[in-house]
């Protein structure tokens, strides 16, 4: 058994929050909303969190961590094709970081998160709640914008189900990924292809980098707070 560090500790932060922002964000406009008396209030910000919580995780996505990076967890279709074939065959090829599937799904999640937050922003729902950009735009724009909000939560929805589901496949054929998010560390059968030169930490990012990228999600989230 190979036991490597894979997700470092803002990874782990990160999707935990968002897992917990997102699940609020939909009970809230899913549901009617209780205990909350004021629902979308509620639910525009918790969108903010993820906003912020995003733009954290695409600055991460270029300058981040081994396995936090975009280029790192993106395979070409060849590789998505091998893997697919061999997902059919048996035991699994192990990866430390997102698979080649996994990689495309990660980041049609994170696409798909942005478009949904940064479109929230200037929303209203015709009542009583305004987004902070609402009024910069005219109503018209609005109004696609509010279509694409919907359409695109539907797609959300989709794509947090095969999520889930892969997650369960992966468990069936012996690979533990949920307590990997918890804890970091990997259990692998053999070497993973995608490992590090052996002996060297493929996981430290530049604590630079996350503190400031940490200051303009503050920041960004912190101005848009504060107009709601
Ligand atoms: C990723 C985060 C978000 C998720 C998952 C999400 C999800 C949803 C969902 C499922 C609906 C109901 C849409 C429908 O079925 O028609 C909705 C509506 C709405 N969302 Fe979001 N949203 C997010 C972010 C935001 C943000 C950041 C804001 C504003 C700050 C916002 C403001 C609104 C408003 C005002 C409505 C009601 C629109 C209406 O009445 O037609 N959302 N959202
Ligand atoms: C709202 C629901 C969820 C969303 C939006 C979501 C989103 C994500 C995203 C964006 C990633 C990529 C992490 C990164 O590289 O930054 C990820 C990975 C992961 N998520 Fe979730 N997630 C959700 C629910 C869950 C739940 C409920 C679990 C556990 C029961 C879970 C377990 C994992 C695991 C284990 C990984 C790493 C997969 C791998 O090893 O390649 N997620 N998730």
């Amino acid at each position: 058994m190979h036991q490597v560090r894979v997700w470092d500790l803002p990874i782990r932060l990160f999707h935990w929050a968002l897992v917990s922002a997102v699940a609020l964000s939909f009970y809230t406009m899913k549901t009617g909303g209780a205990p909350f008396v004021f629902p979308v209030e509620i639910h525009g910000r918790a969108g903010l969190v993820v906003l912020g919580l995003l733009l954290f995780r695409w600055g991460w996505a270029l300058g981040g961590s081994r396995h936090a990076r975009l280029w790192h967890f993106l395979h070409g279709p060849g590789a998505i094709v091998d893997y697919l074939r061999a997902l059919r065959r048996g035991p699994l090829p192990p990866y430390a970081g997102h698979n080649p599937l996994g990689g495309l799904a990660v980041l049609a999640m994170l696409v798909s998160l942005s478009v949904q937050a940064v479109s929230g922003l200037f929303l209203s729902d015709d009542i009583f709640f305004q987004a902070p950009l609402h009024d910069r735009v005219p109503a018209d724009v609005s109004d696609t914008l509010r279509t694409l909000h919907h359409w695109n939560a539907q797609l959300l929805i989709v794509l947090i189900v095969l999520h889930l589901v892969a997650l369960v496949v992966h468990r069936l054929k012996g690979e533990r990924l949920v307590g990997a998010m918890v804890t970091g560390r990997k259990q692998l059968p053999a070497r993973p292809a995608d490992l590090a030169v052996e002996g060297t930490d493929p996981v430290r990012g530049s604590p630079w980098l996350a503190a400031v990228l940490l200051l303009v999600a503050v920041g960004v989230v912190g101005w848009l707070w504060w107009q709601l």
